[in-house]
């Protein structure tokens, strides 16, 4: 499937993050967006992560003017190859908008949506052929972050589901293809359980949001980064490996050491993590924010693919 034109649908956070990439890569985007004020919105937001898009290389003929704001879903969706929706998660409205979007877009056109968890089978139950329909979902920002989690609804085709995974490469993302409609997905899964426990952290004043912060970026966020869980976990055993770290760490798995269950988000717990992570914002407005993320996000990016070609480490 050549896909030239990319149509988003709902261009907040993670939309104006696909058009972004997509652009980089060179392809025709057409966008579409009912809150007031979004197209101009959404031109800033790119231009924001256009530097960062710079220094990770765009593709011959990328630019910014290459984006087409619309007024109408049908005129979005009408010329498009790929249409990816990501509009606020609610499943009655992603209902709706699907059943649409389905039948205003040409018939061979694969349509994603970027839900964080709502499952495929029920969002897409009204589209026109939802065998050509999928989830596609990324992580923000969108425009740096490869991963995009890949999986259908019951009437998905294997071949959309291919096709889909192919597109996204050509984008220069990383699809992993989830084997089961599970809500949540992977990583959300494993993203929810610590966020669980962060939150009863503060929530019994053990740790300050910032404190949280640290006790992941100086120690496991650095290794996650290109290890993950199970490999690191495998290390963690010296030479005798992961047979070893199971046996000498599986007795702690009994004791009460996690939650899980969420806490009640209280008006007082809402109001210790905002008081905390303003602190940690300090002076710094979002946009300077997301560029020094962007900043050390491609700089990591940069130093694990030299390691890994430096040790021979193909995957
Ligand atoms: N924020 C994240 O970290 C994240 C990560 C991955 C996936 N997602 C998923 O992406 C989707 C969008 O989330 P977001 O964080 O960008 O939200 P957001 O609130 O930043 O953006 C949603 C946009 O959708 C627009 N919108 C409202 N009604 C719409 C409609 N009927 N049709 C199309 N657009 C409409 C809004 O005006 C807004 O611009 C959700 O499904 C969410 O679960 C979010």
């Amino acid at each position: 499937m050549q896909v030239k034109t990319f149509a988003a649908l709902g261009v907040g956070v993670i939309g104006g993050g696909w058009v972004a990439r997509a652009l980089a890569h060179g392809l025709d985007v057409v966008a579409w967006d009912p809150a007031p004020g979004a197209e101009q919105q959404l031109r800033a937001n790119v231009a924001n992560a256009w530097p960062a898009l710079e220094r990770v290389g765009l593709a011959k003929g990328a630019s910014q003017e290459r984006l087409r704001f619309v007024a109408t879903i049908e005129e979005c969706v009408a010329d498009a190859d790929f249409v990816q929706e990501s509009a606020p998660e609610r499943e009655d409205l992603k209902l709706t908008l699907h059943e649409r979007v389905s039948k205003a877009a040409k018939p061979e056109a694969i349509i994603a949506s970027s839900t964080s968890g709502l499952l495929p089978t029920d969002f897409y139950a009204s589209a026109k052929d939802a065998s050509r329909c999928i989830v596609g979902h990324p992580f923000n920002p969108v425009y740096l972050l490869p991963l995009v989690e890949v999986l259908g609804g019951e009437k998905t085709s294997e071949e959309t589901l291919q096709a889909a995974s192919a597109f996204y490469e050509s984008i220069g993302m990383r699809p992993l293809r989830v084997r089961k409609e599970v809500p949540g997905f992977i990583a959300d899964r494993l993203l929810e359980a610590l966020w669980r426990e962060a939150l009863h952290l503060v929530n019994e004043g053990v740790a300050t949001t910032g404190e949280i912060d640290d006790a992941i970026r100086f120690g496991a966020g650095i290794r996650w980064s290109f290890m993950g869980t199970f490999l690191t976990y495998t290390l963690a055993g010296g030479d005798a490996g992961m047979r070893h770290f199971m046996q000498q760490f599986g007795p702690a798995l009994e004791l009460p050491w996690t939650k899980l269950v969420a806490p009640k988000l209280t008006d007082e717990l809402i109001d210790r993590v905002v008081e905390g992570t303003t602190d940690q914002q300090g002076e710094h407005s979002i946009k300077q924010l997301e560029r020094y993320r962007d900043d050390c996000i491609t700089s990591v990016m940069t130093a694990i693919a030299e390691a890994k070609s430096r040790h021979g480490i193909v995957n």
